[in-house]
């Protein structure tokens, strides 16, 4: 692994840099990461012990599991915990996508935009309606 030493974010741990495609590989279950908020978290020796259950944790293996995560609300006990199993950070973060619980994958995953559409569609009825009866 040529995983390099960050020297711009060092406190007391040195942290690895992985890219996403790097984290990707970690997908199974016996070797799963996911990722938190560019952190990367080594799951895999914690899946039999996580209150929220195995699926989830299997469901974001290798991949950004920050906006489920948030939404969970997970507790301070839980962010706590979590440091143990931080291994490093993603170099390419793209929080772009992601900047108020907004999907992080949509290609893949594509939960959580449906509702946008919808919008459109309804702005679009609205206005067929009102120049159907008002301008014809
Ligand atoms: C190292 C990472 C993680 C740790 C240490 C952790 C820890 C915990 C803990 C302690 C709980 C019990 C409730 C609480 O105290 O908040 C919990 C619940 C849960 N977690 Fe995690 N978790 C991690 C990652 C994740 C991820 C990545 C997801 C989703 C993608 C997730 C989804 C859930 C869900 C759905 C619950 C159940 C919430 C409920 O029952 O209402 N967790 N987790």
């Amino acid at each position: 692994m040529s995983a390099k030493i960050d020297k711009t974010n060092v406190t007391d741990e040195k942290e690895r840099e992985f890219t996403s495609d790097e984290v990707r590989d970690h997908d199974e279950r016996d070797s799963l990461w996911v990722i938190v908020d560019a952190g990367v978290y080594d799951v895999t020796r914690f899946i039999d012990d996580h209150p929220g259950g195995e699926d989830v944790l299997k469901e974001f293996g290798g991949r950004d599991a920050s906006q489920r995560f948030l939404e969970v609300g997970h507790s301070a006990d839980a962010h706590e915990l979590m440091k143990k199993y931080r291994i490093g950070r993603v170099v390419d973060y793209d929080d772009t996508d992601v900047p108020d619980g907004t999907d992080t994958s949509a290609p893949e995953y594509s939960e959580g935009v449906g509702w946008l559409p919808l919008m459109a569609g309804l702005c679009a009825s609205v206005i067929a309606y009102y120049v159907l009866n008002y301008v014809f």
